[in-house]
Order: structure tokens, then C-alpha cells, then sequence
């Protein structure tokens, strides 16, 4: 979900700031986001590469990694999380309003066909390792979008 928010933001002109593991720096930065490393202090390191402090947040975690970042953010109604809908009201923020549904995915799909949105599938499991993609979908550390291919 965060690669896909970078690009649609970046289309937007956005400045995106994207947080991940040191590991996929090179693959935040290749989506022209500005990298920042999680963990501790990690509202610093975001205002140490935005002084002027954030437009919004967009959380893909939740729990203290929001509660950390919330401070970054003024205007709390941008304060967004697709994660923890509990901690995000007592923030004063938003659960991520859904549209799925024919037109959405008929919107995405012609920004894929056009090239201005990589889904980034990084693995292709056959069906009967279904079970084997889906443990490395909820390990919560995978790189962009594992497709599990259907025969027929
Ligand atoms: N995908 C969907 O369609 C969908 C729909 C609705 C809601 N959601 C929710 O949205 C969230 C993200 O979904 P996803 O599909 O994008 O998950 P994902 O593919 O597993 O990606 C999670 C990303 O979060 C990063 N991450 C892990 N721990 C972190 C931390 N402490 N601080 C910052 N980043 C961290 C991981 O980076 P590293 O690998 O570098 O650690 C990983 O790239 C989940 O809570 C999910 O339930 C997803």
C-alpha cells in the first residue's frame, strides 16, 4: 500500500516522505519518495528532512508507530491510517476512507496499463504454494505485491 500511496501522491506532486527498513531504501527512494528509516525517534528523523514539519500522514501500522507520528501532523483530519482505526480516534484522526469497487479498480488499472503506477509484483506463487504466499504476505515485511496465479 505505501508504494502504491507514494506514486499516486508523487502524481499529485506531492512531496511523499516514506518510511521503511533500511533494506528498502534504494526501492523508497526509486519511487521518488524521500527515505526515512523507522523505529525510534523516528518523528525526528522525519522533521530533520522536513523542517516545516508535514501536510499529512498516511499510516500503514499502527499502534505506537501512530502514536509517534501523530505529533507530526496539525491538521489531525489528515492524520490517516488504513491500519488502527482505535489509536486514530483517540488521535483525533481518520480511518482511510474505502472506494472499491468498478471504478476504482477501472481507474488503477488504466494507471498500470498507462506505466504511471507500478504495482511492484516482486514473487508469482503457484496456486498450491498458496499457503506459502499468504505466510509471507503476513509476515509484514514483503516488497510490494505477491500474486498467487490462478490456472485457467
Ligand atoms: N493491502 C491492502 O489491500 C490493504 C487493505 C486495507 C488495509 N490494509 C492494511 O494496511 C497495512 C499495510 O498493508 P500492506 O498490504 O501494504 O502491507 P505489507 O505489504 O505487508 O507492507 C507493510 C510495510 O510496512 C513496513 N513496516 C513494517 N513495520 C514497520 C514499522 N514499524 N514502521 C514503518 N513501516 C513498517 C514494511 O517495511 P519493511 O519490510 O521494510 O519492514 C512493509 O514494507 C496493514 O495494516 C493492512 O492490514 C491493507
Amino acid at each position: 500500500m505505501g508504494a502504491a500511496a507514494a506514486q499516486l501522491a508523487r502524481d499529485q506532486g506531492l512531496t511523499v516522505i516514506g518510511t521503511a527498513s533500511a533494506g528498502k531504501k534504494a526501492f523508497a527512494e526509486s519511487l521518488g519518495a524521500v527515505y526515512v528509516e523507522y523505529g525510534d525517534d523516528l518523528a525526528d528523523r522525519v522533521r530533520a528532512v522536513a523542517p516545516a514539519g508535514v501536510d499529512g500522514v498516511l499510516d500503514l501500522i499502527g499502534g505506537a508507530e501512530l502514536d509517534a507520528v501523530a505529533p507530526l501532523v496539525a491538521d489531525r483530519g489528515k492524520l490517516v491510517t488504513a491500519a488502527d482505526r482505535v489509536t486514530v480516534a483517540r488521535l483525533g484522526g481518520e480511518p482511510v476512507r474505502r472506494a472499491p469497487g468498478r471504478e476504482t479498480l477501472e481507474a488503477l488499472a488504466a494507471r498500470v496499463a498507462g506505466g504511471t503506477l507500478n504495482p511492484y509484483v516482486s514473487q508469482v506463487f503457484a496456486l498450491d504454494r498458496a499457503a506459502e504466499a499468504l505466510r509471507l504476505v503476513e509476515g509484514g515485511h514483503a516488497l510490494g505485491k505477491i500474486v498467487i496465479a490462478v490456472p485457467g
